[in-house]
Parts: C-alpha cells; structure tokens; sequence
C-alpha cells in the first residue's frame, strides 16, 4: 500500500518537473518566431533573461548583481550532495539484488509457472535506474562545484553587471529542480528510507542499531554495474566540462591586462574560434552527456535539456548581436551557439 503511493507521488513529481520545462521553454520557443507582431513579447523576455553586457547599464530596476550567480551554485551544490548521498546509500543496499540470482530465480519460476518473472525483472530494472540516478547525480555535483569555484576565483564580475531578479530567482528554481529532475524516478522511495532510516536512529539509541558489515569500497558497487552508454554519457559529459573550464578561464583572463573591470574584450582560442558563446554551447554538451548516460529514456531529464538549449540559446543570440555592434571587425566566420548552423 506504501509502496503504491510512494509510487503514485513519483509520477506526480515527474510530472510536476515536466510541467515545469515545458513552461520554462515554451516562451522562449514563441519569441523565437519571426513574427514582428511578436516584438513586444520578445522584448519583454529579453528583459527578464539579459544579464552582465548584455543588459543596459541604466535599466537597473528589480535587478542584483550578475555575481548572485554564486547563490546558484551555493544552493545547488548542497542540495545535489544530499541527493547524491542519500540516493548513493539506497542503491547500496539495492545491490545484493544480483542479477546471476535474477536468472536462477527466472529459469525457476519459469519452471514451475510462477508470475514472479515480472516482479524480479521489474525490480532489476529498477534498481539500474537507481545506479544510473547515483551517477547522473555524481557528474552534476561535479560540475556545480567546479562553477562554484569558477565564480569565487575565475570570473572577474564587473560591479556594474546585473541581472533581473526574474532571472535570478530562475536560476535558483532550477538549481533544485535540474538535480531532482536526475533522480525523480527514485527520489521519492529514496525519501522514505532516508526518513526511515533517521526515524530509527531517533527512536534507538546508536548503539542499539546492530551495526552492519560496511566495505567501504563496497559503496562504488552501484557505479560498477552501470552499463556502455553510461559511460558513454559520461565521456560527452567530460567532453564538454573540459571545453567549458577552458572557456571560462578565457573570459576570466580577459580583465587581467585592462585597466578597468568594467572593460569587455574580445575572447579568442578553445571554441571561441568558432561560437561567440561556447561556454554556454559546452554547457548543452555537458547536458546532452547526462542524457546520454540516463539511458535516454526518461522525458524528464530529457525535457530539462530542452530547456537548457532553448535558454541558452535565446542568450548566445543577443550576445553575438551585442558582439556584433560593440567590435568591429568582429569575426564574421563566428556562429552565436551551433556551429555553422546558428
Ligand atoms: N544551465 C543553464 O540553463 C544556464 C543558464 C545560465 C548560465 N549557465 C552557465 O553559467 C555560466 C556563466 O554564464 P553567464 O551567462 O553568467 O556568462 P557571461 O555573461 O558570459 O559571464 C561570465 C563572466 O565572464 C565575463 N565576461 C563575459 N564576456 C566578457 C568579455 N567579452 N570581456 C570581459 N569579460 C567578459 C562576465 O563579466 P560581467 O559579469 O562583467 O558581464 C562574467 O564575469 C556559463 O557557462 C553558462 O553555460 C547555465
């Protein structure tokens, strides 16, 4: 009975996550079409989504500092570890779960009629999107940790570079919805037997609990029965994170020999050569490697990087047109985004 409403909350949070993208990314597919009777709604969106050199110095109503970006990673990072850690505990305990007695017990029940041939192959297939959640989890705490870092001790923010709080709080909604949206097929019985799990330590007192046999390395266990295409995943998602460290050290160097802070400076070498934005065209890599390694078959993770392009993109497009006005003789060969597409 527990189990089928814990079952039934899960759908209703991936469908919650779901609703969200799509209301997240259907604006922006609308101020996409080249409808002039559409200006004002592009404009307006515009002005929700600018930010830093892209946004003008004298509109500063209902803005903060672009360097709130810290708060992102902040929130974000520790709200992904507490998934990661909790979710990382449940699948440890799913792992004696083996697939060798899977096969025995398959051959056994097929012998002898039983309708127990559904159960186990549903629990063994559950329990690899519990081991795939542990490791999509693992590569983005890896990745917001290093834009933490980034933000404290590689981008130089100018003091005059805002961003509209609509923008801001954006970014803090999807610094914990993207982590959720990760495990959101598991989060809700990884809950549960985390609440369980501190309900006993509550009640009993710590030497009570009998204390289980724990290998330490036994904890990589999970990540050791993932599949090719996980670490296929995982190699675009490395892909892009090394592309996107490069460029963010590009733009953080770009202040170091100008006299002013609030000096902007056209970037060259990694993928700059080819995109105005390649930190933000990394950023779609990295998202494409954590679908890849998800399996490619959960919509949710799947509607967060729709998301990701279509934000992402509306953004390159203003700051290629602003790169555009502000130098001369800017690159004509440079896309904003997508190479040799857009
Ligand atoms: N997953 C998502 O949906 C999402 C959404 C937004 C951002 N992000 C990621 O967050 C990262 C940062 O994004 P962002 O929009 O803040 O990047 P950004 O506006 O390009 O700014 C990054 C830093 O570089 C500086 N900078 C940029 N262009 C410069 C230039 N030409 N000359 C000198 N300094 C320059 C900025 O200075 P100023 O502050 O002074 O402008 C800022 O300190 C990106 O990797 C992006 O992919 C992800």
């Amino acid at each position: 009975m527990l189990s089928f409403f814990s079952g039934r909350m899960e759908v209703g949070l991936a469908q919650f996550l779901q609703l969200a993208w799509i209301a997240g990314t259907l604006p922006i597919v609308v101020a996409f079409i080249p409808i002039s009777k559409l200006n004002w709604f592009r404009e307006a969106l515009m002005g929700f989504a600018k930010r830093g050199k892209t946004m003008q110095y004298s509109s500063q109503k209902f803005t903060v500092p672009q360097r709130f970006f810290l708060h992102f990673y902040v929130v974000g990072s520790v709200w992904t570890m507490l998934l990661l850690v909790t979710t990382g505990m449940y699948a440890y305990r799913l792992v004696p779960l083996e697939t060798e007695s899977f096969a025995f017990s398959t051959i056994t029940s097929y012998l002898i009629g039983s309708s127990s041939i559904r159960t186990d192959s549903t629990k063994i297939v559950h329990r690899n999107e519990v081991f795939r959640a542990v490791l999509l989890l693992l590569l983005v705490e890896v990745h917001i940790l290093r834009r933490l870092y980034e933000t404290i001790y590689v981008f130089n923010y100018s003091p005059l570079a805002r961003m509209h709080i609509f923008g801001y709080l954006t970014g803090l909604f999807f610094y914990v919805a993207a982590p959720l949206s990760l495990c959101s097929n598991c989060a809700l019985e990884v809950y549960e037997f985390t609440a369980r799990r501190v309900a006993e330590y509550i009640v009993k007192s710590k030497s009570q609990i009998p204390v289980t046999e724990f290998e330490s390395w036994h904890i990589l266990n999970p990540l050791l029965k993932l599949g090719w295409q996980q670490w296929i995943g995982a190699a675009v998602f490395f892909w892009g994170w090394i592309h996107q460290q490069q460029c963010h050290a590009i733009l953080g160097s770009l202040r170091e020999h100008s006299k002013q802070i609030n000096d902007y400076i056209m970037p060259h070498g990694d993928w700059f050569e080819v995109v105005s934005c390649p930190h933000y065209l990394s950023e779609i890599v990295i998202y494409t490697g954590l679908v890849i390694a998800s399996g490619g078959t959960n919509l949710t993770i799947w509607l967060l990087l729709v998301f990701v392009v279509a934000n992402l993109t509306f953004a390159a497009v203003e700051t290629h047109r602003w790169y555009l006005q502000k130098f001369e003789g800017y690159p004509s060969t440079r896309f904003a985004i997508i190479p040799f597409l857009l």
